[in-house]
């Protein structure tokens, strides 16, 4: 009989994760035998607790924030995306031939939000405007790299724009602070927003457009009021969720060697975060 492989997602807050629900619909839908758990990790030490769950007996970690850092140095080794990107989202166990587990560290956000780039627009344009400098944003922003894209970074500090360019060594047009918003975001074809204002009850508030896309990788409540006010004024929006579910689905696809079916994913959880 086989063993239930054990999986989970570490984070804090974890509660609200949709990870576990996302994976046991792949798990159910393609019969299976694995469990995946929300970690609720609180700790000055968690690089030393991630280690010490690859030896108990997990085979693959998600990790979300605030120790996507955390996962960075647990991981004994790392893919060249994870290791330029400098965050990781995702651990595989690996054993060292005397039955000693160690991670292998992927990161799954920027090939994620590729997935759901790939699904709003056919044709990419050749240049992007990505608000933010964050750890999210760093994920985005090399993504888009590597399609070529020319950015404009915008973000309210603009120093760590500046930082962010440099460390990718990132295409960039131009690096302004978030006062230029309207400005930089006029005439866009594609806007990123990987700051999520609306956990501190705030929203961004974007010019009118005739054929923009706009992107925000958030989702739910803390996406909605910058994501209607996109809307109104034209853009073809899409919110954080595909991404959700691509990084996911690449995770899966590190751990088990198939791809899971992303859009009946996309599409139960659609549900649920509107119920
Ligand atoms: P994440 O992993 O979600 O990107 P992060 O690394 O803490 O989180 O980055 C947060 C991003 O949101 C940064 O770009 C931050 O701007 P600063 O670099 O100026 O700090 C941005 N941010 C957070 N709160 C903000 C706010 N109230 N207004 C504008 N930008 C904000």
């Amino acid at each position: 009989m086989t063993e239930t492989r054990l999986f989970g997602v570490v984070g804090h807050p974890v509660r609200h994760s949709l990870s576990p629900a996302i994976h046991a619909f792949w798990y159910n839908q393609l019969g299976l035998k694995a469990a995946y758990q929300a970690l609720d990790l609180v700790s000055d030490t968690a690089v030393k607790d991630i280690r010490s769950l690859a030896r108990f007996g997990y085979s693959g970690l998600n990790v979300t924030l605030p120790h996507k850092l955390s996962a960075f140095e647990a991981a004994s080794d790392m893919s060249a995306a994870a290791r330029t990107i400098g965050a990781i989202n995702t651990l595989a166990s690996r054993s060292d031939g005397d039955d000693h587990r160690h991670w292998f560290g992927e990161n799954t956000d920027w090939t994620g939000f590729l997935w759901s780039l790939d699904r709003v627009m056919d044709v990419l344009p050749s240049h992007a405007v990505l608000i933010g400098a964050g750890g999210a944003a760093r994920a985005v922003a090399y993504a888009l790299n590597t399609r070529a894209l020319a950015l404009t970074l915008i973000n309210r500090t603009e120093d760590k724009a500046r930082e962010l360019a440099s460390d990718l060594s990132l295409n960039v047009s131009r690096v302004t602070g978030l006062t230029d918003l309207t400005e930089v975001c006029t005439g866009a074809d594609l806007v990123i927003n990987t700051v999520s204002l609306g956990h501190s009850g705030g929203h961004l508030e974007l010019p009118t457009t005739v054929s923009g896309t706009f992107l925000d990788i958030s989702y739910g409540n803390a996406a909605e009021a910058t994501l209607d006010s996109a809307k109104n004024a034209g853009w073809q929006v899409e919110d954080g969720l595909p991404m959700l579910i691509g990084q996911a689905a690449d995770a899966f696809k590190l751990w088990f060697g198939v791809d899971p079916d992303r859009e009946a994913a996309l599409s139960a959880m659609r549900k649920r975060v509107s119920a």
